[in-house]
């Protein structure tokens, strides 16, 4: 692989993150980077991938989750329509690809991302990177393996305004680090959000592990990436809707489905430099949601506060933290946070995948990192169970694992 060589990948999952990642592809074929093409898509339902892959064939665009525009991919490289599989063992074995790109459901992750790494490719995967600690730790020993690059797709951290306010932390403008707060009330009735509504695995116990894994790994990476590394979690995990609905155009419910997941937590988190947060997320909010996401926070500390996300400081000082990272933050952080002056943090996240695949380096959201937002993560379930807080090292570690037992020997991680 050398600077000027084309970065051949293949995505697997054509459902409703595409739509992020091909803005996210956009967004870098726009700011000029010409180094990787989609060279195939790969879905078990053949229709998500018409859905995704070329304008003319395509039945009509899927509905766009939220902000983002449908984009076909032919839109975007239309030099290469990219080849079509239902098996991503075909695919590895016929596509040519130098990587591939896991966006399927989270109970899939840890089994399509192994196969891709012992077929020789490097691979990213959507957060949570894996379903249970030990499902992440198969993962990364089979990149270490290979010696090949594990990326997890954490897109927060690549928001402008979260790397804004590390760069102000580390600068000590804070002071001593005392307090987050981070508490998301929702996005409205959760069943009618339909692109949620709709998908089995959702609801599923195995086939996701609850909101404190889903949500509680973004939030975790998050906290992880701008204040320091969590070391301790006293949590609660509920269920508030035990039953979900699917909707008609009129408002009509079609469809009552059970919901065996979690969709709450409620954590107490104490942070290795002393600083401790509470972190909580209600997937519900009947009424009115109470924070906006994604940047929701409060952070405080001996000096002042970034909220909303404004730095305020007992000294008078009031900015923006963008601001302050526009004009303070040397170029070659800049450079690092923004490559090609790109703000879109899909393209970022990709960019640093398939930059860290060109230098043979980790990428910044490594697999070790993934792995560490796993078990934070798990850390929140593992202490509703036991009624006391634990250690993230011994959820890391396995020594705490109680509550993945069920996840793991189904799908038979030892
Ligand atoms: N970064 C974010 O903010 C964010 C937002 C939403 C979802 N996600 C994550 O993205 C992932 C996908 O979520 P989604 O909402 O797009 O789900 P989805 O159900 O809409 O799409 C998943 C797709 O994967 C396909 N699939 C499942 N198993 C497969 C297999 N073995 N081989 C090939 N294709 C397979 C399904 O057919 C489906 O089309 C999840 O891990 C979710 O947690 C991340």
């Amino acid at each position: 692989m050398t600077k000027d060589s084309v970065i051949n990948v293949g995505l697997i999952g054509c459902g409703g993150i595409m739509h992020a990642r091909l803005n996210g592809y956009k967004s870098l074929r726009d700011a000029g980077y010409d180094g990787v093409r989609i060279k195939a898509l790969c879905d078990i339902n053949p229709e998500g991938i018409r859905q995704y892959r070329c304008k003319s064939e395509g039945p009509g665009p899927r509905a766009a989750a939220g902000a983002f525009k449908h984009y076909y991919v032919d839109e975007i490289q239309p030099e290469c329509v990219p080849e079509a599989y239902t098996d991503h063992r075909e695919m590895l074995e016929k596509a040519g690809l130098d990587a591939v790109e896991v966006y399927t459901s989270d109970s899939t992750h840890h089994s399509l991302a192994i196969d891709c790494l012992n077929a020789g490719k490097h691979v990213m995967v959507e957060k949570p990177m894996a379903i249970s600690v030990l499902a992440g730790k198969r993962m990364v020993e089979a990149a270490k393996k290979k010696g090949l690059v594990l990326a997890t797709a954490h897109c927060f951290r690549f928001e402008e305004a979260i790397r804004a306010t590390r760069f102000v932390v580390e600068q000590g403008t804070l002071g001593t680090l005392q307090v987050l707060s981070w508490c998301n009330v929702g996005r409205g009735d959760i069943s009618k959000i339909k692109d949620r509504a709709s998908k089995a695995w959702r609801h599923s116990r195995l086939g996701t592990a609850g909101e404190a894994l889903e949500n509680g790994c973004h939030f975790m990476d998050t906290v992880r990436f701008m204040i320091g590394e969590v070391d301790e979690v006293l949590g609660r995990v509920e269920t508030f809707e035990k039953i979900r609905r699917e909707y008609d155009g009129n408002g009509n419910v079609v469809k009552e489905i059970e919901n065996e997941n979690t969709d709450s937590f409620f954590a107490i988190v104490r942070f290795e430099n002393g600083a401790v947060g509470q972190v909580s997320h209600v997937n519900n909010a009947h009424g009115e949601p109470l924070s906006p996401k994604p940047l929701g926070y409060g952070l405080y500390g001996s000096k002042g506060s970034i909220k909303n996300p404004e730095l305020v400081l007992d000294d008078g000082t009031r900015a923006s933290v963008v601001d302050i990272l526009e004009e303070k933050a040397p170029a070659e952080l800049k450079g690092q946070y923004f490559p090609l002056g790109m703000k879109n943090r899909y393209a970022l996240e990709v960019h640093s995948f398939l930059e860290a695949i060109r230098d043979g380096r980790e990428a910044e959201v490594s697999g070790e990192e993934g792995l560490r937002d796993i078990a934070a993560s798990w850390a929140i379930v593992e202490s509703s169970a036991r009624g006391c807080a634990v250690k993230v090292d011994d959820v890391e570690s396995g020594a705490i694992a109680d509550c993945q037992k069920e996840i793991d020997e189904h799908y038979g991680l030892s």
